[in-house]
């Protein structure tokens, strides 16, 4: 593994003038028969890129939240295992199908809730059966896995433009965790269609979580927001319902890790919170998310649940807020339910409730 140094951030913000996102850059995109990603555990300091030539270091990557957000993590699935195709020493058709069944159980397993790295895998393990031989498997794998890769840029748009429409003038949007384009490719799903709103000529505000305890809100959602020129506050994740009450939030939109046809929303923890506390106060609550988040068969008590490790609890970084010893519950994902959910955004349209319904037909006009 490489990594390298780009710049102090502060630096990256005067390079870019610091009005807009520089639009070549990617959260993890394929060069040279290589994978490199922006290294997100060291963000908002330092932006640090790392390269990878083995897909055992992608699924370490994924593991250590280097990349995450669930496009992200599907797409660098995708790499990871067209990367062990390059690796593969196999002569034949079956040995290289074997070796990427070994990779891909790697991949997989390296975090269980957000359904498209499930979705990324299994689009890379279709077109390598289709192959004829070796060399034809191995470059359909790194085509697919770079088609996937712009795929995802342009879902995001799409699910922008489909999104915007729903937020006004002067609105204060509310978002959770970093569901931005440090959780996908480029542009993001929520944070995209917030983008979309903004590039539609209306002022908009943003209010973003802290998102305890690896605070994907304050490092990722507030650097990206910041950056693009959008104006955001940030909050403790505790002050959700003080900002609620005040009036200051006028409507709440969240990326999702996985979602049932019932309409059952996973995503980080804390969501379900923040929709219950909005159903409390009449505010809308929609969650913006790409048909590769939809887990069509599974049923809520199917879902696993990520546990992390509790050292993310009992400290901040590298200081220590908790005593020695101490039992934690950390739980990486929770399940909002469909009766809080105002509207799911995709790239296809926008689902209402009845939920069950509305999905079906997103997908029957796919
Ligand atoms: O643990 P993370 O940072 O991978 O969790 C990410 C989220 O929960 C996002 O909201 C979700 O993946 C949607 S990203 C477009």
């Amino acid at each position: 593994m490489i990594s390298y140094f780009k710049y102090e951030v502060r630096d990256f913000f005067l390079m870019n003038d610091n009005s807009h996102i520089d639009s070549s850059l990617r959260t993890v995109e394929w060069k040279d028969n290589k994978v490199v990603m922006i290294d997100q555990t060291k963000l908002p300091n330092q932006l640090v890129f790392v390269e990878y030539d083995d897909f055992n270091q992608v699924a370490d990557a994924i593991r250590t939240l280097v990349v995450r957000g669930a496009p992200a993590i599907g797409v660098s699935g995708a790499f990871g295992l067209a990367l062990a195709a390059l690796q593969s020493k196999a002569s034949t058709k079956e040995e290289l199908i074997g070796d990427l069944e070994k990779a891909k159980k790697i991949l997989f397993e390296t975090r269980p809730t957000a359904v498209n790295l499930k979705w990324g895998l299994e689009q890379i393990m279709k077109v390598a059966n289709e192959g004829n031989n070796v060399n034809e498997i191995k470059e359909l794998v790194v085509k697919t896995a770079k088609k996937m890769a712009e795929e995802d840029v342009q879902t995001n748009m799409a699910m922008g433009k489909h999104g915007s429409g729903l937020f006004d003038d002067n609105d204060t949007i509310m978002t959770h965790c970093n569901a931005g384009a440090l959780a996908t490719v480029a542009y993001g799903t929520a944070l995209g269609v917030i983008r979309a709103t903004k590039e539609s000529g209306k002022k908009i505000k943003v209010i973003a979580t802290e998102t305890r305890p690896v605070q994907q809100g304050s490092r990722l959602t507030a650097f990206e927001l910041k950056h693009d020129g959008i104006d955001v506050s940030l909050i403790p994740d505790t002050a959700v319902g003080y900002t609620m009450a005040k009036g200051l939030v006028h409507k709440v939109v969240v990326g999702a890790d996985r979602i049932l046809r019932t309409g059952h929303v996973f995503n980080k923890i804390g969501t379900y919170q923040v929709a219950l506390i909005a159903k409390q106060h009449g505010i809308p609550f929609y969650v913006a998310a790409p048909l590769s988040t939809f887990d069509l068969q599974s049923n809520p008590e199917d879902v696993v649940i990520e546990q992390r490790n509790g050292s993310e609890v009992t400290g901040i970084g590298d200081k220590k807020t908790a005593p020695d010893g101490i039992n934690v519950i950390n739980p990486a994902f929770d399940m909002t339910p469909p009766e809080l959910i105002s509207g799911i955004i995709t790239e296809k349209g926008i689902a209402k409730a009845p939920f069950g319904e509305s999905i079906k037909k997103l997908f029957e006009a796919n």
